[in-house]
């Protein structure tokens, strides 16, 4: 894939480490796979902002790898940049299968919905769900991450939980719009 111009620059300003580039392509290729498929089937699809928010929707991992802080230093510096608000939902978005207020609370965050609402921010956050390191594998390769979380910190698994109920709708959804299977 080429990368555009202004991921490259935004890439290098923050000095975004090399694997996270390639995972940020590996899910613009999922995600622009899934949107073009969706198109192709009638619906209509930026597929402007899924590539610049899959591409950038990690670079908060400059600035930090924390799961639960990284996505809100990616929308932070995509707003510093001026980058269209579309875009900036996207990366605040794609956490997982999001984060609700409620949650966003218990977790410590500042509490607001950080669900993906628009096709765009759900294609991105489910490309980014089934894509490892940079390697595109299958939803049940989500859902053996998240029991791997609740053996590990079962103390989230109140949000694990509603993570699995939300990732399925969400996969069924990315089914139902572009006829692939996850
Ligand atoms: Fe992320």
């Amino acid at each position: 894939m080429r990368v555009p111009e202004i991921v490259e620059k935004l890439w290098e300003k923050y000095g975004l480490e090399e694997n996270v580039r390639k995972h940020c392509i590996a899910v613009a290729e999922m995600a622009l796979k899934i949107a073009e498929s969706a198109e192709r089937r009638g619906y209509r699809v930026d597929k402007e902002a899924v590539l610049l928010g899959a591409l950038l929707h990690d670079i908060g991992r400059a600035i930090t790898h924390d799961p639960f802080k990284h996505f809100l230093k990616s929308a932070e510096i995509l707003k510093a940049e001026g980058l269209d608000e579309r875009i900036v939902k996207i990366a605040e978005r794609h956490f997982s299968a999001g984060i609700s207020a409620e949650e966003a609370k218990k977790l410590g965050l500042p509490e607001k919905d950080y669900l993906p609402e628009s096709l765009e921010e759900k294609i991105v956050s489910f490309a980014d769900n089934i894509t490892f390191s940079s390697t595109v594998r299958d939803f049940d390769s989500f859902l053996r991450r998240l029991d791997k979380i609740d053996s590990e910190n079962p103390q989230l698994r109140w949000f694990t939980d509603a993570t699995r109920e939300r990732a399925i709708k969400m996969k069924l959804e990315m089914e139902e719009i572009s006829g692939m299977r996850f």
